[in-house]
């Protein structure tokens, strides 16, 4: 059978590392797919960088339509990222007949439904297996591995670096500030942080989960995001004295009122295997009704783990190619035509416990009011621990955790709380997940 005839779109970290495991494992990936997979164009703007790496007979050039409009291409690969060229890349693929294989979580976080849609008229597959979790298959264990599971939620560490950030404050006892520059120092983190400590790329990838594990249309604009940027080593160490870890993770659940769809700073028990997750390294749980608790380990990021899920992506399309668009695995999982209505319900609504710090005086009947306001919204409390004040000071903290409660009353009673004369400053809320039900 003829080779299959790739395209690729930005030849940068990921695409660098998808060149050279297709070549130096070409044999044994061919005959796993049943044809030759060839890189047979490279397309970037840093035409030298394009060069150096492609082996004669490869075309390279600076414009991606010529990959797109270039009859002798089968799949597209789209590493370039961002939401602009990228889209108009991967439509005009698929408008000219071609499969897309992407790495880009923000794409179609924002744009899946458009560009599946697409995708489907025209009868081509777009696979994403790299857009979540780098080298982890957690989309194939999601959509085929788990096929037969009601999933009730899903709990991942689903960006490396904000994961390196807090190992780091916790291990080193560092500043925020200080790891993540060092963090930008070791290539982690991007100059511009933003998406990865703000929550928005883990909110990209767990939009994608949960479409796929509940039959939901992506909808990013749906997810309560936020970020890292805020916590202290005193929370760390606190949520470490109460036997609790702080993980940015990225969280789904169906529940009865509809799904959770949010990505938060998390204390989670100390004992779970996903709390001693460290580093770089991603994990996601999914808890299905049939398999139970199910983790997904490895490195979320880099160019070799990342290319092994662009390469399993046209490993599985090669399979495919001749195959009827309507016996193939949908991108969501479920059946295009029966994707569901389920809302993704308010961050008010959601239902978890709670830790709070708050700053207060010292002085008599101070925890009292705080215990009457948090028994008044109807809130019951698990744990409370006050720490001793300084020599110089007249304040301390106290640290509160609750047990389940829904979040408009702990917003409320942390609103009366502040208001309290003895209470100085914001009260700082996490939110805990036990993870194990
Ligand atoms: N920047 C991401 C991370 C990897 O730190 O995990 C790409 O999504």
């Amino acid at each position: 059978m003829n080779p299959i005839q790739i395209g690729l779109l930005g030849v940068g970290t990921v695409g660098g590392g998808t060149y050279t495991v297709l070549k130096r494992n070409r044999e044994e990936i061919a005959r796993r797919a049943g044809r030759e997979i060839v890189i047979k164009m490279i397309a970037d703007t840093n035409l030298e960088r394009a060069r150096s790496l492609a082996d004669s007979g490869v075309i390279v050039t600076g414009d991606g339509h010529e990959v797109t409009k270039n009859p002798d291409i089968d799949i597209v690969v789209e590493l370039i990222g961002g939401q602009t060229i990228a889209k108009e890349l991967i439509l005009e693929a698929i408008a000219n007949g071609k499969h897309v294989v992407t790495a880009n979580k923000a794409l179609l976080a924002n744009h899946g439904t458009e560009i599946f849609a697409a995708a489907r008229a025209k009868g081509v597959i777009v696979a994403f297996e790299a857009a979540v979790a780098g080298g982890i298959p957690i989309i194939k264990a999601l959509r085929e591995g788990l096929t037969a599971n009601r999933i009730t939620w899903i709990a991942g560490i689903i960006n490396g670096t904000s994961n390196f950030i807090l190992s780091e404050m916790r291990d080193k006892g560092l500043p925020f500030d200080q790891v993540l520059a060092q963090a930008q120092k070791l290539g982690y983190a991007e100059a511009d942080p933003t998406y990865d400590i703000e929550g928005i790329d883990a909110a990209h990838k767990i939009t994608l989960m949960s479409a796929i594990a509940f039959g939901i249309p992506v909808q990013f604009s749906k997810v309560y995001v936020e970020g890292i940027t805020k916590l202290t080593g005193e929370d760390i160490r606190y949520a470490e004295e109460l036997g609790y870890r702080i993980k940015l993770l990225g969280i789904t659940k169906r529940v009865e009122k509809g799904i959770e769809l949010r990505v938060h700073p998390t204390l989670i028990p100390m004992k779970r295997l996903i709390a001693n997750v460290e580093g770089v390294m991603n994990a996601i749980v999914v808890k299905g009704d049939a398999v139970g608790a199910t983790l997904y380990y490895g490195a979320g990021a880099g160019s070799e783990p990342t290319a092994s899920s662009v390469i399993a992506d046209l490993v599985d399309i090669t399979r495919l190619h001749t195959a009827d668009p309507k016996h193939r695995v949908p991108p969501l999982s479920f059946q295009p035509d029966l994707l569901s209505d389920t809302p993704v319900i308010p961050m008010d609504e959601v239902e978890t416990s709670y830790y709070l710090r708050i700053q207060v005086v010292d002085k008599p009947g101070v925890m009292a009011e705080i215990t009457r306001i948090v028994a008044e919204q109807n809130i019951s409390i698990s744990a409370l621990l006050q720490k001793e004040a300084s020599d110089e000071s007249d304040q301390v903290s106290v640290i509160m955790l609750t047990h389940l409660t829904v979040e408009k009353n702990i917003n409320a009673a942390i609103a009366r709380i502040e208001a309290l004369p003895v209470v100085t400053g914001k009260v700082f809320r996490l939110r805990i997940e036990e993870l194990n039900n």
